[in-house]
């Protein structure tokens, strides 16, 4: 017999990294495989081509008289550096400890494949689905979905819909249903700080013009107050409050700091005075410098002057900032207070807004009461920090809000070494596809 894990384990094999070209063909077979396993279950499949990697679209028999639902994932994944800390292979999966170790184990190939397995199990038994279903899985959504609104603008028809759900947020705690209604958006950078045309001998050198490394740790001091606020100006003109509504929902969570303190092993908590942890990270933005580099890296000392540095930055936004309008204000400000004797050379990177929606509307609840019978007792009402960018397209072009329903857990370590789904999550994604379909088809 088949063992319920095969098709994810067998997925989680390739080694689908998307921002890696080396990986093409890898990400390239994971569509494929996926094509083909859909198509054993009947559904009608197609592979569409985009100038990037390809977007697997899948659907059942549409009539007019059952609702739509389009559910939305991605099989690309990030890349698995730092090797050297996988205590297993990162595309062999291992199962320790009730987990699945794999890179993209939860992001996101776990989680999606919980609703294809719960799809799965409900076409095997009653023969059909209790709505219209869209089931739609894009291979670029980790390099920040470049071509997937172009994709729903030239085939809004084809993908109209009334509500879209995904699984690629997080669970408050292992067992507690979770309803995401908000996440972050993005904006990245990328900027090289330039100095002399060649490298330098810094004896010979050395004093008479600016070092690119020195002048970027200058640079990117000025990017923070002492505190911690973001020093950009104008960069919280556009900011929505937090509610109170919302504050006392999150409160009634109880203190997350000491597990924040926990996940992260940093000594202590920092950030934006005047705001819980929680809010700093759910509904704040933030500045962050992903990379900072230039000069000699190697073994022992080089006496050099690098001839250029470089930085890396990302802002995660929140409603109501533009990310576009933040590039601006990053890059003047950056430009204002580019130190003595270098130049700057700034590149923009991919964007993708914040997304907020009304949990109690109509689909809010529903997905609320299939999280109630999946997981039994309360039901958490929470933003997140991370981005999924192509939420608020959906909204713009077909109309439709996003229901978040998540299975990461605190510690399934996303983009880092020993990424890991619990097996238990699997099985209860499955029961929540399955409860959601009927719930939103009522
Ligand atoms: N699944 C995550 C997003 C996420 C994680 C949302 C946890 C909420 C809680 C997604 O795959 C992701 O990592 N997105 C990237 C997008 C970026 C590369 C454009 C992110 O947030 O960094
Ligand atoms: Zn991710």
């Amino acid at each position: 017999m088949q063992n319920e894990l095969d098709d994810l384990l067998t997925v989680l094999r390739f080694p689908s990294v998307s921002t890696d070209k080396t990986h093409d063909n890898d990400v390239r077979a994971c569509a494929d495989w996926l094509a083909r396993k859909l198509q054993s279950l009947k559904l009608n499949v197609q592979i569409h081509e985009t100038p990037g990697h390809p977007v697997v679209v899948a659907r059942n028999e549409h009539r007019a008289d059952r609702r739509t639902v389009l559910i939305y994932g991605h099989y690309d994944v990030q890349p698995p550096d730092p090797l050297g800390e996988w205590k297993s292979p990162p595309f062999e999966p291992a199962i320790r400890d009730g987990r699945i170790f794999c890179r993209g184990a939860t992001d996101n190939k776990g989680q999606f494949m919980a609703h294809l397995r719960g799809i799965e199990q409900t076409l095997a038994e009653d023969g059909d689905l209790p709505v219209n279903l869209i089931f739609l899985i894009e291979g670029e959504e980790e390099i920040g979905s470049p071509h997937l609104r172009p994709f729903l603008e030239k085939h809004r028809d084809a993908l109209r819909c009334d509500v879209v759900a995904i699984s690629d947020t997080g669970m408050v705690a292992r067992g507690v249903g979770t309803f995401t209604y908000g996440i972050r958006g993005i904006a990245c950078m990328e900027v090289k700080v330039k100095g002399p045309s060649i490298d330098l001998h810094s004896g010979i050198f050395g004093g008479a013009v600016a070092n690119p490394a020195t002048m970027a740790a200058r640079l990117a001091a000025t990017l923070h107050d002492d505190q911690g606020r973001v020093a950009v100006a104008g960069f919280y003109d556009d900011v929505l409050p937090i509610q109170d509504w919302e504050r006392e929902a999150w409160n009634a969570l109880g203190d997350s700091t000491p597990e924040t303190l926990q996940l992260t092993g940093a000594p202590a908590l920092f950030g934006e005075p005047g705001f819980h942890e929680r809010e700093r990270r759910w509904a704040r933005p933030t500045a962050e410098i992903n990379g900072i580099g230039g000069g000699y890296q190697g073994p022992g000392s080089k006496t050099v002057i690098p001839r250029e540095a470089m930085m890396k930055l990302s802002f995660r936004l929140v409603p109501a900032q533009n990310p576009d309008s933040i590039l601006d204000l990053a890059e003047a400000h950056l430009r204002r207070h580019t130190p003595p004797g270098v130049t700057l050379e700034i590149t923009r990177g991919h964007t993708g807004p914040s997304y907020v929606m009304d949990p109690h509307s109509p689909a809010g609840k529903a997905a609320q009461r299939a999280l109630k019978q999946t997981f039994g007792g309360h039901v958490a009402l929470i933003r997140e920090g991370g981005s999924i960018p192509i939420v608020q397209a959906f909204k713009e072009v077909l109309g439709v809000d996003t229901l978040l329903l998540g299975l990461a857990l605190p510690d399934s370590q996303l983009h880092a070494p020993n990424e890991n789904f619990v097996i238990q999550c699997y099985h209860d994604g499955v029961r929540l596809n399955r409860a959601l379909l009927k719930e939103l088809a009522g």
